[in-house]
């Protein structure tokens, strides 16, 4: 398989893997007590590797708008790449091709980390779609071979952003690309009609009040003819190439479902049938799912002004959540921008009653004021007299990027609570979330398959495992996964009881 090189690929080829862990700091909940929804600010390269405990292999839409690589656009990382070169060069900004030799690889230092931590949180049922122009579009596709796996490739959508010719190119730039990639093409090829069009039922109008239901009448005539090989008959006095056979006519003849008008004949098509085969497919080719000047226009009639500058159409954000979500999967966009992602899964779960869930992700100071300010707006309603919009149920917690979790990358960070700690080191043993309900002692994470899991730490002290601390364990379990600072136990009482004893922090796993 053919793969691209660029200069600083060695350095960010395993980068996902050094960037370190921090906490998320809960700023407030918007409209509930608690909420799953999330708006976080922050780079995302650290606020996905932060979503990784909870959220790995969880995520089952990805949409990302990242940056283009116009030339125009002012780029402000650095992304802790170790290297000095790489770190002096990601922080300057990009400049217009010919002007900057390196812009391609600049870009492609910046996605990689970032689609290696996103390609992790997909689930397996998972799929991403990400929008993108010809100034990289090429080269996000063989990273995105290599990193999804060129066979989870499903399609370069083309989707028609403007109308408008402009003169200044050869040629008017009119579409973006999405690109759209499965985490495993096998089980989103199983449910394949899920992707496909809902039948919109403003078409099925007649209905015989048979019980039924409503339905359209279609043709029966079959396609290419004589050439097709489709069968030449006459029924009920009509002559033709048919769609089916003479038997099959007579059978939906008798369950009244042919109607002769005049010279023809059709057949009624019923929405419960359209509903059961899952619509018509989508083509690659989508020029109806709303342009860059509906976009502005939305975010106009939010705002009152254009508070941002290329936000995406939401009824191209609705149609991919519509497609590629069930009703309680989570969508992530680690690019939020002005939130759009938001709107349409608020949106779609008031289509469908559904309960899915979104994560953003905005590095900008805007992510309150702009990002997190649309969702308000669009749970609250907005807009008045004849453009007012309805609020839509829904809520949200912001979150701001916290402390790391270890120090000088080796020693616990003391000022991290205790809880978030605990949280990590039971999601490394067990890739589950913290079990809180429990009547043990206080240094118990929690039981799984049958292993206890005890994290015996204290900020000021060195803890030491040894009879005391044995004796205060009242979980039974075939095994004991002990940390502590020290312990003290003789080997023969560790084998008689089964215990794993870790040393704190040497024993941690590194996400
Ligand atoms: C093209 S805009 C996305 C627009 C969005 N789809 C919408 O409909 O409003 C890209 C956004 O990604 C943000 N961004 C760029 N790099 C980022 C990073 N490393 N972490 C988080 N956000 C980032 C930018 O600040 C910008 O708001």
């Amino acid at each position: 398989m053919p793969t691209l090189e660029w200069i600083g690929k060695d350095k960010v080829l395993n980068h996902h893997q050094e960037v370190p862990f921090r906490i998320l700091d809960k700023k407030y909940t918007f409209n509930a007590e608690n909420s799953e929804n999330m708006i976080i600010h922050g780079d995302n390269l650290l606020a996905l590797k932060s979503l990784l405990p909870q959220y790995e292999g969880r995520i089952d839409c990805i949409y990302i708008d990242p940056p283009y690589n116009t030339g125009n656009e002012k780029w402000v990382y650095n992304d802790n790449v170790n290297d000095p070169r790489i770190k002096k060069w990601l922080g300057e900004v990009v400049g217009a091709e010919g002007e900057d030799l390196s812009r391609h690889d600049k870009w492609l230092c910046m996605m990689y980390p970032r689609l290696k931590l996103l390609h992790k949180l997909l689930s397996e049922k998972g799929v991403i779609f990400i929008s993108i122009d010809d100034n990289e579009q090429a080269n996000l596709k063989l990273i995105c071979d290599e990193i999804f796996g060129v066979r989870n490739f499903i399609a370069n959508i083309c989707h028609k952003s403007r109308s408008s010719i402009s003169n200044d190119l050869i040629l008017s730039p009119n579409h973006n690309i999405v690109l759209f990639y499965a985490k495993n093409i096998d089980n989103v090829f199983a449910r394949r009609r899920q992707f496909r069009m809902v039948a919109d039922e403003t078409e099925f109008k007649l209905d015989d009040n048979d019980g039924k239901g409503k339905y359209k009448l279609v043709p029966v005539d079959g396609p290419g003819g004589a050439a097709k090989g489709n069968p030449y008959y006459e029924f009920l006095g009509v002559t033709g190439y048919w769609r089916y056979s003479k038997d099959t006519m007579q059978e939906l003849y008798e369950k009244g479902e042919i109607v002769k008008r005049k010279t023809s004949l059709s057949r009624k098509y019923y929405y419960s049938k359209a509903i059961e085969k899952g619509g018509k497919s989508y083509s690659t080719w989508w020029d109806d799912a709303g342009s860059a000047t509906n976009g502005t226009n939305l975010i106009k009639d939010i705002f009152n002004e254009k508070t941002f500058d290329t936000p995406k159409p939401l009824d191209l954000l609705e149609r991919i959540v519509k497609i590629s979500t069930q009703s309680n999967s989570i969508v992530l966009d680690s690019f939020a921008g002005s939130g759009t992602t938001a709107q349409a899964v608020l949106n779609i779960n008031k289509q469908d009653n559904g309960k899915r869930k979104f994560i953003l992700v905005e590095m900008m100071d805007y992510a309150d004021t702009i990002t997190a300010e649309r969702v308000k707006r669009v749970i609250n309603g907005y807009g008045k007299d004849d453009k007012a919009v309805a609020g839509v149920p829904g809520d949200f917690t912001y979150y701001e990027l916290g402390q790391p979790l270890f120090k000088d990358d080796k020693n616990l960070n003391e000022e991290v609570p205790e809880e978030e700690i605990r949280n990590y080191v039971y999601y490394m043993e067990t890739k589950k979330p913290l079990d809180t309900e429990t009547t043990d002692n206080p240094y118990l994470l929690g039981k799984n398959n049958d292993t206890a899991y005890y994290f015996y730490y204290k900020k000021d002290e060195i803890t030491t495992l040894n009879h005391e601390f044995l004796s205060t364990i009242n979980t039974k379990a075939t095994e004991y996964i002990i940390y502590a600072d020290k312990c003290v136990l003789a080997q023969e009482v560790m084998e008689k009881f089964n215990i794993v004893f870790k040393k704190i922090p040497r024993d941690i796993t590194r996400l």
